[in-house]
């Protein structure tokens, strides 16, 4: 996990570099009839990865981009449009790219390395250029460094297209190799490069000893070194992206160990953002639900259930998920409700100026009322975009949070939360952990391996052998794999001689009264028996660590970090993002960045856990 503290946004910075790009590199080339100039776009799947969470179709479509195509794809030659390439400079796709040169697809070709490409490469796209007699249509060759995935403002992940490679897994398997560990490692660093040159600025970076986050360190800081030295050929000369009026405050890098905090990738929220990554299948942004709708009758009888797909993105530009995203459940369940009233009230008031419209229209001595009314309508009829916008994302978030609120009921995923709560902040638990776990109507067996994952991981003492057994059997009873825990029982025997486990705070959660609105009848949401649990703020041990370096504070935690300054690390989540974006609400004028190495739900980590886990 990567915490750095800056001013820019993220977000601004990686769009305004895309659009340039996008523009052949320039700042808007436009056509002299005004129109953006058509071009095609090749990408491959890194590529994609990065431009879809941030630009829509229409964007797209606005800057001139016709048609949007994978390298590796059968594609027919436009021989008089322009090609936009941006990939990842490896061999594979160099040999692609040389193939298109000599068969001639495009008028001319711009093309963008997602990182930088190395010296020799550049040659053979030279030679195949001389062979195809194409030089002159090579317009530019350029390294973009955007090598990472910008999912907010204020959040980004490194890859996703070999993400098992920078895994948690990948990391500490007892077998890897050194070579494996240096690609591992050259790979995060290459990432963070890239992002720092896209902030255009050079960072401290803090990270504790001992760990991978200190190899990404060390590998980072001498990157940046030898870019720094390289004067003539510096990416950081002050006069790139966003960084100008800001040159004078340096970004903080804290590198932090996935070890540092197991139990918190584990933990189930509440939260929406992180309950949707929880729950639903939610990517890059995207979230993909099944929807089943009733029985069909079909000519052939009735026939069962059909599962309907769909997919809705979730973007920094939806203003109900910006503002919601961070919100407890049960307030974003009122929210949508509310919206919904207020919508239907701007509906009715359409339809009630139509229907007065229609009848004195015909009353020739109400002119004065007339002309009034048609004002109101006109205005009303103006705003008609930004309503139906506001049905569209309305009817998303209707969805979205109803197959939400259906895993929490099936799953008592109120219990699950505020147990573990409780277990976390070492308060008095009020019903025996056995009890849950062989509850048949509470969680699914994943569930309840989290929950005594959870335990394992923040109890001082590990329970007796005796104890022990009689929760592996009542887990085994409820259908859960062992092998997660095999791991965990000798990953803390290893930390509790490194260091002792990560304390999270005190009570974190309180139980309210329930919602009146959202227990309305006609409510989009029907919550009994769910309960409201509201969330009272507390740090998370990634977000300790960030205020100690931050405000330089002395605490035995952080104080033997080690310190880099060329001019912090691990596996990320929503929840420590949701905790860290909290936390710094109260810190006038500092930002802050969240990025991980991957960014993966419960249900990825314990599988990892698990094949860690095997004999
Ligand atoms: C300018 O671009 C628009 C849209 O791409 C196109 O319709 C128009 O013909 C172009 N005009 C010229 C002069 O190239
Ligand atoms: C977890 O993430 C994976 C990969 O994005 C996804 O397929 C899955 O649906 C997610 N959620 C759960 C509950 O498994």
């Amino acid at each position: 996990t990567y915490v750095a503290t800056y001013k820019v946004s993220a977000l601004v910075s990686v769009r305004v570099a895309l659009k340039r790009m996008l523009n052949f590199n320039v700042p808007h080339v436009k056509n002299s009839t005004g129109e953006p100039v058509w071009k095609v776009l090749i990408y491959d799947r890194f590529g994609q990865d990065i431009i879809s969470p941030l630009l829509s179709v229409k964007e797209l479509r606005d800057m001139g981009i016709t048609l949007h195509l994978l390298l590796h794809s059968d594609r027919d030659p436009i021989p008089d449009v322009p090609a936009v390439y941006f990939v990842m400079p490896t061999e594979e796709n160099i040999d692609r790219m040389c193939q298109d040169l000599r068969n001639q697809l495009y008028e001319s070709y711009y093309l963008n390395f997602i990182s930088a490409i190395s010296r020799s490469k550049l040659e053979d796209i030279a030679n195949a250029a001389l062979a195809a007699s194409a030089v002159t249509q090579v317009a530019k060759v350029f390294d973009q460094y955007l090598n990472f995935i910008t999912l907010e403002d204020d959040m980004f992940v490194l890859c996703n297209q070999n993400k098992e490679l920078v895994s948690y897994r990948a990391i500490n398997r007892p077998d890897i190799t050194d070579t494996e560990m240096e690609t591992v490692m050259d790979t995060i660093v290459d990432s963070l490069f890239c992002f720092f040159v896209t902030l255009g600025a050079v960072p401290i970076i803090r990270c504790s000893r001992g760990t991978a986050a200190e190899m990404v360190a060390v590998k980072l800081d001498k990157k940046l070194r030898e870019n720094l030295r390289d004067a003539r050929n510096s990416l950081f000369t002050g006069d790139t992206l966003g960084a100008g009026q800001f040159s004078f405050q340096r970004p903080l890098l804290v590198l932090v160990d996935r070890n540092i905090d197991l139990a918190t990738p584990l933990h189930h929220t509440w939260t929406y953002q992180a309950l949707v990554h929880d729950v639903l299948d939610f990517h890059l942004n995207r979230v993909n639900l099944e929807e089943t709708s009733g029985v069909e009758n079909s000519p052939a009888g009735a026939r069962p259930k059909r599962k309907n797909k769909k997919s809705y993105d979730l973007t920094p530009v939806d203003k109900f998920w910006q503002k919601h995203k961070g919100s407890p459940f049960p307030e974003v369940a009122e929210s949508v409700q509310q919206e919904l009233e207020s919508y239907r009230a701007q509906e009715d008031e359409v339809k009630r100026l139509k229907s007065i419209m229609g009848l004195e229209g015909e009353d020739e001595g109400a002119i004065s009322m007339l002309s009034d009314n048609t004002a109101k309508l006109t205005s009303a009829v103006s705003s008609l975009p930004e309503l139906l916008e506001k049905k569209r994302l309305i009817d998303l978030h209707t969805n979205v949070a109803t197959a939400v609120l259906e895993h929490i009921k099936a799953r008592k995923l109120d219990v699950y939360f505020e147990y573990e709560e409780k277990i976390m902040s070492k308060t008095t638990l009020d019903k025996s952990l056995l009890d849950i776990i062989s509850d048949p109507d509470a969680g699914t067996p994943e569930d309840k391996m989290r929950l005594f994952l959870i335990y394992y991981i923040s109890t001082q003492q590990a329970p007796s052998e005796a104890d022990l057994e009689q929760y592996k059997k009542a887990l085994t009873d409820a259908g859960c794999n062992l092998n997660p825990l095999q791991y965990i029982k000798q990953w803390k025997a290893f930390t509790k001689m490194a260091s002792a486990p990560a304390s999270y705070g005190s009570t974190t959660t309180k139980s309210m009264g329930l919602l009146s609105r959202v227990m309305n009848t006609g409510s989009q949401f029907v919550m009994e028996g769910v309960k409201n649990l509201v969330l009272k703020q507390q740090n998370l041990p990634v977000t300790r660590i960030l205020d100690n370096l931050m405000e330089m504070k002395s605490n035995p935690e952080t104080d033997d970090y080690r310190y880099f300054d060329p001019k912090m690390l691990r596996g990320g989540n929503y929840i420590e993002y949701q905790n860290l974006v909290d936390y710094i609400k109260g810190k006038q004028g500092k930002h802050i960045l969240y990025g991980c190495s991957e960014l993966f739900n419960a249900t990825q980590f314990i599988k990892q856990l698990s094949q860690l886990g095997q004999k």
